[in-house]
């Protein structure tokens, strides 16, 4: 690394109801750790809000990094991941980004309430200049054909980095709204984007807290458009939702995504979330719904809360995205551990309905409404997405509501 990497980064953030961020401490590389440390300023106003109430109380001392992690879960959540991480590589071959580099090299505009400043004192926004679908569209085709890319065009590479996740996509606004796009690649092996758009709107359907969403082209491509629900907007301004990521709720690291469960998750809404009752119950439709639509990846940053201080709540489901696989069989992202161990089916989810605190009469009841519901909604919603007869046949009884997840659930 050379000295042109960052050391620290100052911690920006948009209290509940503020329209513009305050500073609440600093991180700071140390060896190959990053640790942070709230401001005392920040620290004693009134209003002040930990980063995380599981990971980092709001207290005097620097919190360094524990187990796999290089810095706290919480904030990682707000870095680039795959995507993101591959432009600023892109845009700056030479320099190797170091963690803090990722933070402070990535568009202002990020998911949740934070942002990363190399100041404490001014705050200057890397915002992207609006551009239009088509032109990131063919910049996603350049990247990934890793062809050259002029130097114009490096200004939109901010719309992108900011947001997790390892598809291509970018934020924009249509109508006043925020939305994430989120493109096709020309190495799916499917539909991918119009069966993302198919899921999420059976999800509305089956009467889960899902994001609203969009279906557009470009030069022939299908772009998926996911509302924001990470932005108010309101007459005075826009007002910003933090947002912590279940894994980092859960305190794992990435590479231990895989030890996530949805016990754990029920377990620490039970304990800690506002209206536990009535979010358990979302919780499994959700893990319901991931089953029948053949959602495998469903891990644990694919799921998120808000928290604001006092309470921490579920965000609205994203990222349902039907998995076409190599086998009949399955297993959930997330463990279930039920009675057929993470099995993608609705048998194993019964077994487990007791952590949600549901009957079993109830939850069987719950799960035979949804899949009424997806028989009932599938040739419409298709036919909203222009899904062709063959795609629709190549989904329906072998990714959605297969045969294998049915596999001994009597209805
Ligand atoms: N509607 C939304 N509003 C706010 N943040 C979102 C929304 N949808 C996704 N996100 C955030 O963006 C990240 C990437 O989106 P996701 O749909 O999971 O992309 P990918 O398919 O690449 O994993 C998510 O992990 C989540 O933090
Ligand atoms: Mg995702």
């Amino acid at each position: 690394m050379t000295s042109e990497h960052a050391t620290e980064a100052y911690v920006w953030m948009w209290l509940p109801q503020a329209l513009s961020p305050i500073v609440v401490g600093k991180m700071a590389l140390s060896g190959q750790q990053y640790h942070f440390t709230y401001g005392q300023r920040y620290r004693t106003r009134l209003d002040a809000m930990p980063l995380s109430p599981v990971e980092l109380p709001l207290t005097a001392r620097t919190f360094s990094p524990t187990g796999l992690h290089d810095m706290p879960a919480c904030l990682r959540d707000a870095s680039p991941d795959a995507w993101g991480r591959r432009l600023i590589d892109y845009q700056m071959p030479q320099l190797n980004p170091n963690e803090l580099d990722y933070l402070l090299l990535s568009g202002s505009d990020r998911i949740g309430a934070l942002d990363f400043q190399a100041s404490a004192t001014e705050y200057v926004p890397r915002d992207a200049e609006a551009v239009e679908l088509e032109v990131i569209d063919s910049f996603a085709t350049m990247l990934e054909q890793q062809r050259p890319i002029s130097k114009k065009l490096l200004p939109i590479l901010l719309h992108g980095t900011s947001v997790g996740g390892a598809r291509p996509k970018c934020l924009l606004e249509k109508e006043g709204k925020p939305y994430i796009a989120k493109f096709s690649l020309s190495s799916d092996h499917h539909a991918l984007v119009k069966t993302e758009y198919i899921a999420m709107r059976l999800a509305a359907k089956v009467g889960l807290d899902v994001a609203p969403v969009l279906l557009t082209k470009s030069a022939g491509r299908d772009i998926l458009l996911v509302e924001r629900f990470d932005r108010v907007i309101t007459q005075e301004g826009v007002h910003r939702k933090h947002m912590l990521s279940v894994l980092s709720l859960l305190g794992l690291h990435e590479m231990e995504a895989r030890y996530a469960s949805y016990l754990n998750l029920a377990h620490l809404i039970r304990q800690r979330f506002d209206h536990p009752r009535q979010l358990l119950r979302e919780l499994f439709g959700r893990l319901v719904f991931n089953i029948l639509i053949g959602n495998n990846d469903d891990h644990a940053r694919n799921h998120a809360a808000f928290w604001d201080g006092q309470c921490l709540r579920l965000t609205p489901a994203y990222d349902l995205s039907p998995q076409l696989r190599m086998g009949y069989e399955s297993t959930q992202a997330m463990r279930i551990a039920g009675v057929q161990g993470n099995a993608s089916t609705l048998v194993n989810v019964l077994s487990v309905c007791a952590a949600f605190l549901l009957q079993t009469e109830e939850a069987r009841q719950r799960i035979v409404q949804q899949i009424e519901m997806l028989e009932q909604q599938w040739p419409e919603i298709c036919g909203e997405a222009r899904l062709s007869q063959q795609e629709q046949s190549r989904l329906w009884g072998s990714v959605i509501k297969s045969d294998y997840c049915l596999q001994g659930f009597k209805h």
